[in-house]
């Protein structure tokens, strides 16, 4: 039953709202849903806050469910749900699912270039890894073309046009890499950077929400210990360059990929040939699969001698990582700044390093020129009305583009409240920019800091956790038109966040959980809830 008090529907979605005729029943149906509840529930000015502009009807009408677009669901799962679905669709199910951009696109759209044959390379899905590459491999043959599968081309030419300069990952320009700051304490467990990059005479721009992109260096350590493991020439020529100068810059010695198992199957024999072949097929013979990288792979079938170029080709090239830029070119014009944590870790005896984290965090000197992009946010941004509240959780390096936000608002004055909730795991150690936030604290340019550190207490305390305990102001922020922003780990905090988010939706808006679920879901459609994680 309507509340006595409410409106009529019709004046919930105004004629001059922007929807066509079917647009308007559609909307005047979900708000009906949401306004038959008690007297807490949604009011028509909170109803007429989930109306940006024409994006409801537009997203709903676009969206045919994907119910597969979930990074946290496992492949097999994915395909299931895929099954019976046009082949793009398919493709799109083997993706990441996180929207990353890593590969230059969305998750549909690199499905749809390689359906087209715009794109031709299977292996640009990072989050999906080996297992996403082979079953687009697997896809990809169904197209019924003859075309060799790219995850075997090391630089295979862009079938995209590049585009303009500085814009995309095929087509990079050149910035100084200015300095590094540790944001952690001494005694902190983790290892945080604040990067910086001079923007000035390559003259690219961006905007907050963007990310950047950047072409990291192996560790020489590694490349050389890989030339020592196969006795080759540091100097072998290749395409005009050195064997060790490509082993730096061109290939990822990460995971060995199939076509390095393969090349070895080719000149092994007996058991050895057999196992280099069920490695190539994506088994896992002495179940140690997940933690051959290149280095370990050539120590497993030691004594393997493959031709060095033969070997160049049979590995992956070195890809770009993107960083959530955490500047504002309005406060720092020329500059972009970055918060990369470093990813170490043991495995046996040797510790592996993430390429471009520890590149960034050590290898690099300040000045030297690298490989850069910006990576346009794709649905990532400060709302275009200033005076919208602003919620953003970024636990971790997850608060970059919120420092980011928060600049911008500051400097364009917008009169907008914000809110941000962060998180780590000690407050004395890991308080990233604690004297700026306080600043703007104390300046009111933040309205509300909200923070979890989750190895202070007895019991592991989340960002999420710290949400719900303040969840009816957090609701009547939402009630209020606030856009709501997540970044930071894709796998469980972004989840965790969500179901938070659904939870005080519930107990606060007097919603049953599928209500609570739909709103939410109509948050994103609105572009009212925004994502950027990996
Ligand atoms: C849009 C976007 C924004 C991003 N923003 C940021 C940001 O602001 N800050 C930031 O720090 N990162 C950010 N990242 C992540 C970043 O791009 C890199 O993925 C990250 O820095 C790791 O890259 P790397 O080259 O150092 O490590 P890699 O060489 O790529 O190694 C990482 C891989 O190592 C493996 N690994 C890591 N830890 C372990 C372990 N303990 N045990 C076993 N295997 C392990 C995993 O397979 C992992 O994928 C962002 C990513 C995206 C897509
Ligand atoms: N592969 C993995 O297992 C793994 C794990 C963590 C991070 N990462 C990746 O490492 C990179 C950098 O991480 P980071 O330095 O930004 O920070 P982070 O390691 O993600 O940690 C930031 C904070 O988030 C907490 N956290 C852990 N699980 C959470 C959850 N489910 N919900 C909410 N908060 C949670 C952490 O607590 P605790 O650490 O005390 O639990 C910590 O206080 C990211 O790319 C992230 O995806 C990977």
């Amino acid at each position: 039953m309507n509340s006595p008090m409410r409106p009529p529907l019709a004046a919930i979605v105004p004629e001059s709202a922007p929807f066509t005729a079917e647009q308007r029943v559609w909307l005047d149906g979900f708000f009906a849903g949401l306004l038959d509840g008690d007297a807490t529930a949604l009011s028509q000015q909170e109803a007429q806050a989930l109306l940006p502009g024409a994006q409801i009807g537009a997203a709903a009408e676009e969206d045919d469910g994907a119910p597969w677009h979930d990074q946290t669901m496992p492949l097999t799962e994915r395909m299931k749900l895929a099954e019976g679905r046009p082949l793009p669709r398919r493709m799109m199910a083997a993706m990441g699912q996180q929207d990353c951009g890593q590969c230059g696109y969305d998750c549909k759209d690199y499905a749809d270039a390689l359906f087209s044959k715009k794109e031709a390379r299977l292996n640009l899905c990072v989050p999906g890894g080996k297992e996403t590459a082979r079953m687009l491999k697997t896809l990809h043959a169904e197209i019924g073309t003859a075309s060799a599968p790219a995850a075997e081309i090391v630089e295979p030419a862009p079938a995209a046009p590049a585009g303009e300069a500085g814009r995309s990952r095929d087509n990079p320009v050149e910035a100084t890499f200015i300095s590094r700051t540790l944001l952690n304490r001494k005694g902190s467990a983790k290892e945080t950077w604040h990067i910086e990059f001079d923007l000035t005479e390559c003259g690219l721009d961006y905007q907050v929400g963007d990310a950047f992109g950047l072409y990291p260096h192996n560790d020489p350590a590694l490349a050389d210990a890989v030339l020592g493991a196969l006795g080759a020439p540091a100097d072998f020529p290749i395409g005009g360059r050195t064997l060790r100068e490509v082993l730096i810059d061109g290939v990822s010695l990460a995971p060995a990929p199939d076509m390095l198992f393969q090349l070895f199957s080719y000149i092994t024999g007996g058991e050895r040939r057999k196992k280099a072949q069920a490695l190539s097929a994506g088994e896992d013979p002495d179940g140690d699969a997940a933690t051959l990288d290149v280095l370990a792979a050539i120590e497993k079938f030691s004594g393997v001698r493959p031709d060095p170029e033969a070997f160049i080709e049979a590995l992956d090239p070195l890809q770009p990582r993107l960083y959530s830029i955490s500047s504002s070119p309005k406060v720092h014009k020329g500059l972009v700044s970055l918060t990369v944590d470093t990813v170490r870790y043991d495995i046996g005896k040797r510790q592996r390093l993430g390429v471009a984290s520890t590149f960034l965090a050590g290898r690099v000197e300040p000045g030297a020129k690298l490989r850069v992009y910006v990576q346009k946010a794709h649905a990532f941004g400060l709302p275009a009305d200033p005076s919208v509240p602003i919620i953003m959780v970024g636990p971790g390096t997850g608060v970059a583009p919120f420092r980011a936000f928060l600049h911008e608002r500051m400097a364009t004055q917008a009169p907008g409240r914000n809110w941000l909730f962060f998180g780590h795991q000690k407050r004395d150690f890991d308080f990233f920019y604690e004297d700026e936030f306080s600043g703007m604290k104390a300046t009111g340019v933040l309205t509300r800091l909200s923070l979890a550190w989750s190895r202070d207490g007895d019991e592991k305390f989340y960002v999420q956790d710290r949400m719900l305990q303040v969840g009816r102001e957090l609701w009547s922020w939402i009630a209020d038109g606030a856009h709501v922003y997540v970044c930071g780990d894709a796998q469980r905090m972004a989840k965790d966040v969500e179901r938070a988010l659904i939870d005080i939706v519930a107990a606060h808006g007097a919603r049953s959980t599928n209500e609570a679920v739909a709103f939410v879901t109509e948050l994103k459609k609105a572009g009212r809830y925004q994502t950027d994680v990996y």
